[in-house]
C-alpha cells in the first residue's frame, strides 16, 4: 500500500477544560485543565486529537510523495501509522474501502484548488452545521443572571480617535445628494411582508447586484466580467445560489443565478413547507431572516480566485471582500424599490452545501442575504436610529 500526508493539516496545542464533579461536591473547583494536540486538517470536517507520536510522525510524512507503507513502518510505529490512517491525515494512493476513497477525494479537493494552508483550515473549520442560534441564546440567558450587556461590559469607543480635538482639520459635508437619500434609506430589514414578491423587483434588483454588464475576453480562455462591484482580479468568484419561496411567477425552489445570461438555473423545486424549513435551517434560526421571501447564498468558487492566486496570502480575504460588495449591491438595489434586505453571515454552511451540491473546498458559502416587500409594522427590532424607515 502506498501512502502520503494529506495536502493541509495544522496542528494546535489546545489547553481544555473539564470538571471532575467528585471534586466540585467536596466544595474544590473541580477544574481541570488539559493540554492535547489536535490537528485541523482542510480536507476534514471534524478536529481530530493526536498523541505526540502521531505528531512526530506527521511531521515526517511527505504530502507530496507517495511511499510504501512498509517502508515507512520501518522509520515509524506501525500503530502511529494506522491511526493516521485511519483518521484520513495519511492518504491512500489506491483506496480499498469506502471510508480511505472519500478521504482521498476529500483531500484531491483541497489539492485541486490552489489553497493557501492557513486559509483552507480558517475556511473549513468555520463553517456550521444545525446551529439554532435562538436555541444558544436561550441557553445563554438561562446560564447567567445577567444580561448579554452586562456579560460583556463597556464596548470599545465608537471612534479610534488619534489626536486631540482641537487639531482635527474639519471637512465640509456635501450638499445632500439622491446617493444620500439612497443610503440614509438603507436598513437592515427584519421585517418581511407574507405576500410574494414581484417578479419585477426580484429580477431588478438581482440584476443590479450580480448581472454582468460586459464580458471580456481578456486572453485567449480567460474571460472576465464587468459588474456594477468591484471584484479581485475582475474574477467575479463569488456567485447567487437562491432559495426562493415567495415570488412571482417563481416556484418554490433552489436555483442558480447566471449572471451573463441573467437567468435562473433551476436546482430542485420544493413545496412551500420544504422551503420554509430549509430557509430557516439556512440562516441558523433566524426566524426574522426566514420570513424573507428569498434567500441568496453568496458562495465563493475559490477555485476560479485561486486560479489566479495560487497559494495566495491574501486570496481568501479577497473573496470575502468581493461578497461584502455584493451584498452592498443587493442593500442598495432594494433600497432603490423600496424593499428592505439583509445579511448574515451566521449560516449553516454545511446545509447550504449539501442543498446546492457543492463541494465545500470548491465552492463556500460565505454569507446570506435577501430582500422583499418591508412589513407595515415592526414586530422586530431594526436599526434606525434616524428613523428613515420607521417613523
Ligand atoms: C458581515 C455582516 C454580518 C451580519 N450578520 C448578521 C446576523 O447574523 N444577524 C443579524 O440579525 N444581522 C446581521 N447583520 C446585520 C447587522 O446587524 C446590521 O448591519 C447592523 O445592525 C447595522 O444595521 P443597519 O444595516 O441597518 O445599518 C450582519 C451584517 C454584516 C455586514
Amino acid at each position: 500500500m502506498r501512502v502520503r500526508r494529506c495536502a493541509v493539516v495544522l496542528v494546535e496545542p489546545r489547553e481544555s477544560i473539564d470538571f471532575d464533579l467528585v471534586e466540585l461536591a467536596l466544595g474544590e473547583t473541580g477544574v481541570r485543565e488539559r493540554l492535547g494536540w489536535l490537528a485541523l486538517a482542510a480536507h476534514c470536517d471534524e478536529e481530530i486529537p493526536l498523541d505526540a507520536a502521531a505528531v512526530a510522525a506527521l511531521g515526517a510524512l511527505s504530502p507530496g510523495h507517495w511511499q510504501s507503507l512498509d517502508e515507512l513502518s520501518s522509520r515509524h510505529p506501525r500503530a502511529v501509522l494506522e491511526a493516521l490512517l485511519a483518521k484520513g491525515l495519511l492518504i491512500v494512493q489506491a483506496p480499498a474501502d469506502e471510508i480511505s476513497r472519500q478521504f482521498a477525494q476529500a483531500d484531491e479537493a483541497v489539492r485541486a484548488v490552489h489553497w493557501r494552508g492557513l486559509s483552507a483550515v480558517t475556511h473549513r473549520h468555520a463553517r456550521w452545521r444545525g446551529v439554532d442560534s435562538e436555541a444558544v441564546e436561550r441557553l445563554f440567558s438561562e446560564a447567567s443572571p445577567q444580561t448579554f450587556l452586562e456579560r460583556l461590559g463597556p464596548a470599545p469607543p465608537v471612534v479610534g480617535e488619534r489626536a486631540p480635538a482641537a487639531s482635527r482639520l474639519p471637512l465640509e459635508k456635501p450638499s445632500p445628494s439622491p446617493l444620500d437619500a439612497l443610503m440614509d434609506r438603507r436598513v437592515t430589514c427584519r421585517n418581511y411582508d407574507p405576500a410574494p414578491l414581484s417578479f419585477d423587483a426580484f429580477s431588478a434588483v438581482l440584476y443590479r447586484a450580480f448581472g454582468a454588464r460586459a464580458v471580456s475576453d481578456y486572453a485567449p480562455g480567460v474571460q472576465l466580467l464587468k459588474k456594477g462591484v468591484p471584484s479581485a482580479g475582475g474574477l467575479h468568484a463569488v456567485e447567487a445560489y437562491l432559495l426562493v419561496q415567495r415570488v412571482e411567477g417563481i416556484a418554490p425552489g433552489l436555483y442558480h443565478y447566471h449572471p451573463v445570461e441573467h437567468a435562473l438555473e433551476p436546482l430542485r423545486a420544493l413545496d412551500a413547507d420544504e422551503a420554509a424549513k430549509l430557509a430557516r435551517r439556512f440562516v441558523a434560526a433566524q426566524a426574522y431572516y426566514a420570513a424573507a421571501p428569498l434567500q441568496i447564498a453568496l458562495v465563493a468558487r475559490f477555485e476560479r480566485n485561486f486560479w489566479k492566486y495560487r497559494n495566495h496570502a491574501k486570496a481568501y480575504r479577497a473573496v470575502i471582500l468581493d461578497a461584502g460588495h455584493l451584498s452592498q449591491a443587493i442593500y442598495l438595489g432594494a433600497t432603490e424599490m423600496n424593499l428592505g434586505a439583509f445579511i448574515t453571515a451566521a449560516i449553516n454552511e454545511v446545509e447550504i452545501e449539501q442543498a446546492f451540491g457543492l463541494e465545500p473546498m470548491a465552492e463556500g458559502p460565505l454569507a446570506v442575504c435577501g430582500f422583499g416587500v418591508r412589513a407595515v409594522t415592526r414586530a422586530t427590532v431594526e436599526f434606525d436610529p434616524a428613523h428613515r424607515v420607521w417613523p
